[in-house]
């Protein structure tokens, strides 16, 4: 065997094998995707997560990354609005301790839910949130082609 050959095996070898990496953690993903989609279902009485449309609570499109506080038009109570006076965003780690216990992270908050005690629920429910956003970015790309 040629030493070009054995660089070339050595090569294919590497991809195939990240490859079958990139393809599992791909589904473990998507798996934790619909996980969340279905944990959302607790939120679904109050919340719209695909439309600026407040309900009970305010709309969470975006929700991963934007200012507490920031739907428009909704009507918050001052226990948000203190915190978003703070500069609150609800980034991954903020999301999720209030998710686990709402009314601790944000005493006097007026959201009635008792919170996400599973860890795994927490993870996919943002992970799901996640997804939603990029795929609104990803889809005027696929337009322009
Ligand atoms: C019974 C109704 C109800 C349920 C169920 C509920 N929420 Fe809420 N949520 C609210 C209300 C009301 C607010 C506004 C809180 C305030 O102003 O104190 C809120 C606020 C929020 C905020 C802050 C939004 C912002 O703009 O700052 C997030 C994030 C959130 N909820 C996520 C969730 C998630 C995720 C679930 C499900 C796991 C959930 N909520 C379940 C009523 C609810």
């Amino acid at each position: 065997m040629s030493k070009f050959t054995a660089i070339l095996g050595a090569a294919i070898l590497a991809i195939s094998v990240s490859g079958t990496i990139s393809t599992t953690a791909h589904a473990d993903e998507a798996k934790l995707i619909k996980k969340g989609s279905k944990v959302f279902k607790k939120c679904k009485a109050c919340h719209v997560v695909d439309e600026a449309k407040n309900k009970a609570g305010p709309h969470l499109l975006n929700i991963v990354g934007r200012k507490a506080g920031a739907a428009e038009g909704y009507s918050y109570s001052d226990a948000v609005k203190a915190k978003a006076a703070e500069g609150l965003v609800w980034d991954e780690a903020n999301l999720a301790a209030f998710l686990e216990k709402p009314r601790k992270f944000l005493k006097g908050t007026k959201m009635a839910f008792g919170g996400l005690r599973k860890e795994k629920d927490r993870n996919a429910i943002i992970a799901y949130f996640k997804s939603l956003a990029s795929a609104k970015e990803e889809a005027p790309k696929e337009e322009a082609k």
